[in-house]
């Protein structure tokens, strides 16, 4: 014992002053977890209560997300023990370190390499605004001076928490952020069936239901750009049942507003926890946050509705119409778009007659889309231009003005197609500008659709795009509706504008996207402008705050739309579904319907036309005439009014939905037939829904001679529609029928 006392202090004696220096710093010496004052915090819309609990060593607790609870500060008398070897229980804003280590909110990487944040409660502050509370509240982390900020907006009439996190490094050297959430939230139920949306080109927004495991449940897209052409943002999550229902059971609805790469996690931790995740995908995306700085992430809209899914319908679709998509409420213009029509061969004639045509049918607006642009390298088709936005002068010698000039004097608006981010190889763009391409050094800069993408993260490239907006906007005085087209993702991501901070890129890209959106509205805040991205590219909430309408799907089948019109409005308001009749055999799917089906199915949307019309006969063109003339007696309905869907197209036959006015005095319901069993039919019952049961209300078919229901141009009781009454005969494929319903 004493030979081994000696070899220690011989040891001390010989250790260099500066490594006994380090030996002091890994003593078990630790900062001391600072207790705080156990409390509640509720936050309230009318029908709802999001409860997070303050225990005493700082953690935050989300305790209830559902139903409003007349007491919410009775969670105050339950056990205080939140933690367990697996971390702290339903850590309402979960980061890497300390206990926990599931997946986290926030992963921070700090300058000396470590990678443990524990946050503490540190207050909160609540301010109220017309119809909306919002309430902040301060997280610290107990050793370093990382905070974030959790911000909750939640809108009392509608029912909606919108939340975004702000993360501040208070320190003094730079930290990467791993994973950035805008927002956490855990959940208790017994099942959890998420319904989620999926698809490709032509096949946007198809949904499908999962009950969830206990794995990770991840949806996520690294696209770059046309981020929702694969998954989309969003999601609705049946509670306690394994079964889809429209009408029945708990449901929350979460959407992220976020045009860029995004990632939304479902985890169920060892106690069947669901904790959602939701925010901007950490993929290649360590963001490096210098001393000072704050990162505010994009928000997550959600709702609950103990109604079924369409409750929780409704509630984004009323919030949305009121507080997020550019112009919500507002009726959209029907129009003609040319792209169908006259795809990239066409001359001012060919416009012209189009146009004529247009105002005959009594559409509103004409849309001329791609191929107007690009002169050293025409826009003849999709390889060359792209980049050169003036006007072609051998297709259009006498340019757009008098082509705008032609759509006003019949009394149509008109509207121009542009396509900002992207450039083709063929153009002079390209020529003039290599550096502004994405691009990684030395490597192949791949081509989709024979173009590349411009780089939004670069200030200079944000002012050019904002440039072809603003220059676009000159061709013509009044030019009343922009189609902001994006037609491919990011590949062989990099910016030379970035340098060694390529981890930037994709968000800053998005950021970038927004800062030209911003600009544009506020030297333009009355002009319409369509977000387009290869057709439903771009659905969501980040871009709708700027733009009033998508273009749902570049598949204009109307058997194919019947789908993505039912997933698209699980989450969007129908006011932002531009849904267009073309021609049959439809272009994308090879597919004959009639051309009532097209249309009824193109009316439960912001309606348009994508076709030469020249080729109606008489007698297709008196029905377009009547349904364009009917669509316009009724479309407040489609843009204003509560959605109910009385039929789901996966149940097999039928398809149906309606719209109600917000005072239940005036309706229009659809219904169509997309399996014919002749021997099932004797007429399809549609339990409608959302009128007022007492009211008498006078059903009048639409575009019919002869109606397909019995009681067609009489009066019924709200209750005797919505117990069963109502059963129009749809015998045959493709049979479909529009009622407009007033009440008396
Ligand atoms: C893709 C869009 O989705 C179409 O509607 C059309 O505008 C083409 N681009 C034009 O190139």
């Amino acid at each position: 014992m004493k030979r081994f006392l000696l070899l220690v202090s011989l040891a001390l004696v010989l250790v260099p002053a500066a490594a006994q220096k380090k030996a002091k710093k890994y003593s078990h010496e630790t900062v001391a977890i600072p207790q705080v004052e156990r409390q509640v915090i509720s936050i309230e819309t009318q029908n709802t209560s999001l409860v997070l609990l303050v225990h005493p060593n700082g953690h935050l607790e989300t305790v209830h997300y559902g139903g409003k609870l007349a007491q919410p500060q009775q969670f105050l008398q339950q056990s205080v023990n939140t933690e367990d070897y697996n971390g702290f229980r339903g850590a309402t804003y979960p980061a890497t370190g300390g206990r926990y280590i599931n997946e986290p909110a926030l992963h921070v990487k700090y300058a000396d390499g470590s990678h443990n944040t524990e946050l503490y409660y540190t207050g909160h502050q609540v301010t109220k605004r017309d119809g909306c509370t919002t309430t902040v509240i301060g997280l610290k982390d107990y050793v370093t001076a990382l905070e974030v900020k959790l911000v909750y907006d939640a809108y009392a009439k509608e029912d909606v928490i919108v939340e975004h996190t702000e993360i501040l490094n208070g320190g003094k050297q730079p930290v990467q952020l791993l994973n950035y959430a805008s927002s956490s939230l855990y959940i208790d139920a017994d099942e959890y069936l998420l319904t989620h949306f999926y698809g490709a080109w032509a096949t946007d927004m198809q949904m499908e239901s999962e009950v969830l495991g206990h794995d990770m449940k991840v949806i996520e897209s690294r696209r770059g750009t046309q981020n929702t052409q694969g998954n989309n943002p969003s999601f609705l999550l049946s509670l306690d049942t394994k079964e889809f229902s429209e009408t029945r059971g708990e449901v929350i609805a979460g959407a992220l507003a976020w045009s860029g790469n995004f990632r939304l996690s479902f985890e169920k931790d060892d106690a069947h926890r669901l904790n959602i995740l939701a925010g901007i995908s950490p993929h290649a995306s360590a963001y490096p946050l210098k001393a000072g700085a704050t990162f505010v992430t994009p928000e997550m809209i959600y709702t609950f509705s103990a109604d079924g899914a369409g409750g929780a319908s409704r509630n984004l679709h009323r919030w949305a119409r009121q507080y997020s998509v550019y112009g919500g409420g507002e009726v959209n213009p029907t129009l003609l778009n040319s792209w169908e029509g006259a795809y990239f061969t066409f001359t001012t004639e060919t416009l012209l007659r189009m146009m004529d045509d247009a105002a005959g049918m009594g559409l509103e607006m004409f849309v001329l889309d791609d191929g107007w642009f690009g002169n050293n390298y025409p826009r003849n088709n999709d390889d060359a231009g792209l980049g050169d936005w003036e006007v072609n002068v051998s297709k259009l010698p006498e340019g757009i003005d008098y082509l705008a000039k032609h759509a006003h004097d019949k009394g149509l608006k008109f509207g121009i197609w542009i396509e900002p981010e992207m450039v083709n190889p063929r153009s002079d763009l390209a020529h003039a500008h290599p550096e502004w391409v994405v691009q990684s050094p030395g490597r192949e800069i791949y081509q989709g659709r024979n173009q590349w993408v411009l780089d939004l993260s670069n200030p200079a490239v944000e002012d050019f795009v904002f440039g072809i907006f603003d220059r676009t906007m000159q061709l013509a005085p009044n030019i009343d509706y922009i189609k902001w087209d994006c037609n491919r993702v990011v590949q062989s991501f990099g910016s030379t504008y970035l340098g060694t901070e390529q981890d930037r890129f994709y968000v800053e890209y998005t950021q970038g996207l927004y800062n030209v959106m911003r600009r544009i509205r506020e030297k333009y805040p009355k002009v319409i402008v369509q977000c387009c991205s290869s057709g439903g590219g771009r659905v969501d909430y980040g871009a709708l705050r700027y733009c009033n309408e998508v273009w749902t799907s570049d598949n204009t089948d109307g058997l194919s739309r019947v789908f993505m019109q039912y997933a698209t409005t699980m989450i969007y308001p129908a006011c932002i579904m531009g849904s267009h009749v073309s021609t049959v055999p439809n272009h994308q799917t090879g597919n004959v319907t009639p051309l009532k089906f097209r249309f009824d199915i193109a009316c439960a949307g912001r309606l348009g036309l994508e076709l030469q019309p020249k080729y109606f006969s008489e007698q297709d063109r008196a029905t377009v005439d009547r349904c364009i003339a009917s669509y316009k007696q009724y479309r407040d309905l489609v843009f204003t009014g509560d959605l109910y869907r009385l039929a789901s197209p996966f149940d097999g036959s039928y398809y149906g939905l309606m719209y109600v006015s917000p005072d239940k005095k005036r309706a229009v319901v659809y219904t169509y037939c997309i399996h014919f069993e002749p021997r099932t039919v004797g007429g399809k019952v549609f339990r409608l829904q959302g009128l007022d049961p007492g009211l008498n209300y006078k059903v009048v078919e639409q575009n019919v001679d002869r109606s397909c229901w019995w009681g067609n141009g009489q009066s019924f009781q709200g209750d005797f529609l919505m117990g069963g009454g109502f059963n129009p005969v749809l015998y045959g494929l493709y049979s479909s029928a529009v009622f407009v319903l007033e009440a008396e």
